[in-house]
């Protein structure tokens, strides 16, 4: 039975599909929410054009992220499922939340200061403006549980605040929304160094076939302080340990735990077993994923649909703002 009180929302950008970092820290955590909450899952392409990208390859992004998605398990029968931009209201609730936001915090984000660093010959008001716009996302429908990886988590914070300030000038109407984690919430990447992200070129692609699974695997670092195959390891250091944890099951968790300690086990034979698990963890969704990508004309119409019904919502909360506000 889903409980209809509490409403999830979550985002993720059209920058490039699916890698395991956002797959493992949200995704999967999704699709474990949809029968329990009343779920939204948006692909938030007006947050992806604030930074570098290509019009013309655009709309296949956008499309080969939502087959990502449905193969993944978001059902849209179970959840909204729609593109940002059919939603118009986010924009118009973006600029009214503008008003409300202190500029200091916004500078005081930590993705901000990053991707400014990174991008620095085009920082652009967007890009700044950033987190009021997922403040938006997450007030047009009024949601009070947000699944997101760790990274998001400060932005998650600033959200609230966005909505208390609201809440305490025009009067209360949007709840104060709280992260959820997954039990994964950070993967690092390959390098065993930076998280898991596609800017730092240290990820596996969602739907990597088994020759570039298993090469990356075997190139991935493990603990550093392990240097030689009788060394004994510390899984709690090692980011294959992190990933045996969501991919393994119980026994093969515990022998590689138990192995590394002890040395009985060296990284290689650890990482094939990982390597394995992982394979069989996304072979049906690769299949899947196939499926959907050869009718793009069905995804559409269920973006479309996801949007209509998404607009309903969004369209009584401006009904509200408006009338709070003295619109
Ligand atoms: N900023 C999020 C990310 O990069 C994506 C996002 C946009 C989001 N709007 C959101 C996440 C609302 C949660 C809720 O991962």
């Amino acid at each position: 039975m889903k409980d209809c009180i509490d409403t999830v929302f979550s985002g993720i950008q059209p920058s490039g599909g699916l890698h395991w970092g956002n797959y493992i820290g949200a995704v999967h955590h999704w699709v474990t929410l949809q029968s329990q909450y009343r779920c939204l899952f948006c692909i938030v392409d007006y947050h992806a054009i604030t930074q570098a990208y290509e019009p013309k390859h655009f709309q296949a992004k956008i499309l080969d992220m939502a087959a990502d998605l449905l193969a993944s398990g978001i059902d849209p029968n179970q959840s909204i499922f729609f593109i940002q931009s059919d939603v118009p209201e986010h924009t118009e609730l973006c600029w009214i939340l503008n008003s409300v936001t202190p500029f200091g915090d916004l500078s005081r984000m930590t993705q901000f200061k990053e991707k400014s660093q990174q991008h620095n010959a085009s920082i652009n008001a967007g890009l700044f403006g950033y987190p009021v716009l997922q403040a938006a996302d997450i007030a047009l429908y009024k949601a009070n549980k947000i699944p997101v990886g760790q990274d998001q988590i400060q932005h998650v914070e600033l959200v609230r605040r966005i909505v208390r300030i609201f809440n305490q000038r025009f009067g209360t109407l949007f709840p104060e929304p709280e992260p959820m984690l997954s039990q994964t919430p950070k993967i690092l990447g390959l390098d065993g160094q930076a998280k898991m992200s596609k800017s730092m070129n240290n990820t596996i692609e969602f739907s990597a076939n088994q020759d570039v699974v298993r090469k990356k695997i075997a190139a991935a670092a493990t603990d550093p302080q392990r240097k030689r195959r009788n060394d004994t390891g510390n899984p709690e250091h090692c980011n294959i340990y992190t990933l045996h944890q969501f991919f393994s099951d119980k026994e093969t968790i515990a022998w590689a735990n138990h192995g590394c300690k002890t040395a009985d086990i060296g990284c290689v034979d650890c990482k094939k077993a990982l390597s394995t698990a992982a394979l069989d963890h996304f072979s049906e969704i690769r299949m899947r994923k196939e499926t959907w990508i050869a009718q793009p004309d069905n995804i559409k119409d269920i973006l479309k649909t996801g949007a209509q019904k998404a607009r309903v919502i969004a369209q009584e909360t401006m009904n509200e703002v408006r009338e709070k506000m003295g619109l």
